[in-house]
């Protein structure tokens, strides 16, 4: 039997196991029990160790996807197929507060190494053929999702690596190979989100170099970065401390493989389900999912999944964590328009009109009057601000990058099919 500790600052929250026939097991550690709090909507505190297909979701939950998590797992030579080989080899600093590890030991240094200059350039340029960095001595980051990124501490314009466990404070995204303009797109989103006020982290676009290889050449030429604050973390008398977080899928008990609606991952209802039993602040998060389904439906945000959607859990409250990936998904012709979840019993965003946010508001038990009010809402600002936030962060009409000007033209189409009975 194979164990890892899973922690929680400087306390064991539990032990993950695997048998020898390479099943995962979970169970909490007797005193969190007393002290502590659910790690997980889907993982109630008890006694009972959680076979695999409990505990699976959660910890498997915490790594990244698709052929990013290949890579890794090609890079530290172990089975990409191994949930508990990877939470053991880079659950060291993952989305929320848990930290996972084979020892003791491994918890309890932790040091910082500076990314100056061409170091840091070396570092994002090494994200295509090592990402997350895995694979370099001491570093042990994780973090969900299908994309390249890299979490770093960020603090007085200087980047950092944690080695060891220290938490890191900031996620970079790159630009997304073969979505052209992907970082202004995610830039505009965000802003627009904020100006209409729902819950959105710091963030900021960077312009950094990259080094590319062309016929045994290296040239840098200059791109664009995402740089989000973490809301997982928070400065504490000095520290930084991390807050714990699990995403939609973990809540419901879904694996990330089945994060859409269409192949069993969570819906609306899941979701408000959710904010209904658990939250702390229902009727202020039921009102700010309405907001952002509305929102992903205008900007054509058809990827808003169950990973999309995440929840921070303390003690004694349950909310609905900030917005992240807000990505107008619609304008790439490449990329699957279906939304992630239904909206009034539709996935095509052609096909959904006025009556269909009814629908949805009637299978969601939420009041007519308060569906027309919030449509009303997002759309007036929606309309208010879309070309102004374009002309803040990009200036002038003529300086916009193709992507802005076709987001804005999508933005336009749906508000006038959201006049459509
Ligand atoms: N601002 C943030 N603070 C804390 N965690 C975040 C933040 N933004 C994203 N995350 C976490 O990182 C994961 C990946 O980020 P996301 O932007 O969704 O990337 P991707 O495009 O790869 O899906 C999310 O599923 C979420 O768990
Ligand atoms: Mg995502």
């Amino acid at each position: 039997m194979k164990v890892l500790i899973v922690k929680y600052s400087n306390q064991s929250v539990g032990y993950l196991r695997q048998d020898k026939s390479g099943r995962m097991s979970f169970q909490y550690d007797q005193q969190w029990i007393t002290k502590g709090f659910a790690v997980s909507i889907s993982l109630p505190l008890q006694e009972e160790i959680f076979p695999e297909e409990k505990c699976r979701p959660f910890f498997e939950g915490l790594l990244p996807e698709g052929i990013i998590r290949d890579e890794i797992a090609r890079n530290l030579g172990i089975s990409a197929r191994s949930d508990f080989a990877l939470l053991r080899e880079i659950g060291g600093d993952c989305a929320g507060a848990l930290s996972i590890g084979s020892s003791k030991e491994e918890f309890s240094k932790g040091s910082k190494v500076l990314l100056e200059g061409q170091i840091l350039i070396e570092a994002l340029s090494s994200l295509k053929g090592k990402p997350l960095l895995a694979g370099e001595k001491d570093v042990r980051l994780s973090i969900a999702g299908a994309q390249r990124k890299l979490p770093v501490i960020y603090e007085n314009g200087e980047f950092f690596i944690p080695h060891g466990d220290l938490p890191t404070t900031f996620i970079i995204k790159p630009e997304i190979a073969g979505i052209e303009g992907s970082v202004d797109n995610e830039l505009y989103c965000l802003a627009l989100a904020r100006k209409i006020k729902l819950p959105i982290s710091d963030f900021d676009g960077l312009q950094l170099p990259e080094l590319i290889k062309t016929d045994g050449d290296v040239a840098a030429v200059r791109r664009k970065y995402l740089l989000i604050k973490r809301y997982d973390r928070k400065k504490e008398n000095g520290q930084i401390v991390r807050l714990h977080q699990e995403d939609l899928c973990q809540a419901t008990g879904v694996s990330s493989e089945n994060k859409y609606q269409k192949d069993g991952g969570p819906s609306f209802k899941d979701l408000f389900f959710i904010i209904r039993k658990h939250s702390s602040q229902p009727a202020w998060d039921v009102r700010n999912v309405i907001r952002i389904a509305l929102f992903n439906y205008i900007i054509g945000n058809a990827d808003a999944h169950g990973k999309n959607f995440s929840f921070l859990l303390k003690k004694d409250s349950v909310t609905l964590a900030p917005f992240y990936d807000l990505l107008s998904t619609e304008v790439y012709p490449n990329l699957s328009s279906k939304m992630a979840m239904k909206i009034g019993g539709k996935y095509n965003p052609e096909d959904i009109f006025r009556r269909h946010w009814h629908k949805f508001a009637e299978e969601n038990s939420i009041g007519s009057k308060l569906i027309d009010k919030e449509i009303d809402y997002v759309s007036k600002m929606v309309w208010k601000w879309h070309e102004r936030v374009a002309r803040q962060l990009f200036w002038h009409e003529q300086l916009y990058p193709k992507i802005i000007h076709d987001i804005i033209k999508l933005i336009e189409k749906k508000l006038e099919l959201l006049k459509r009975e």
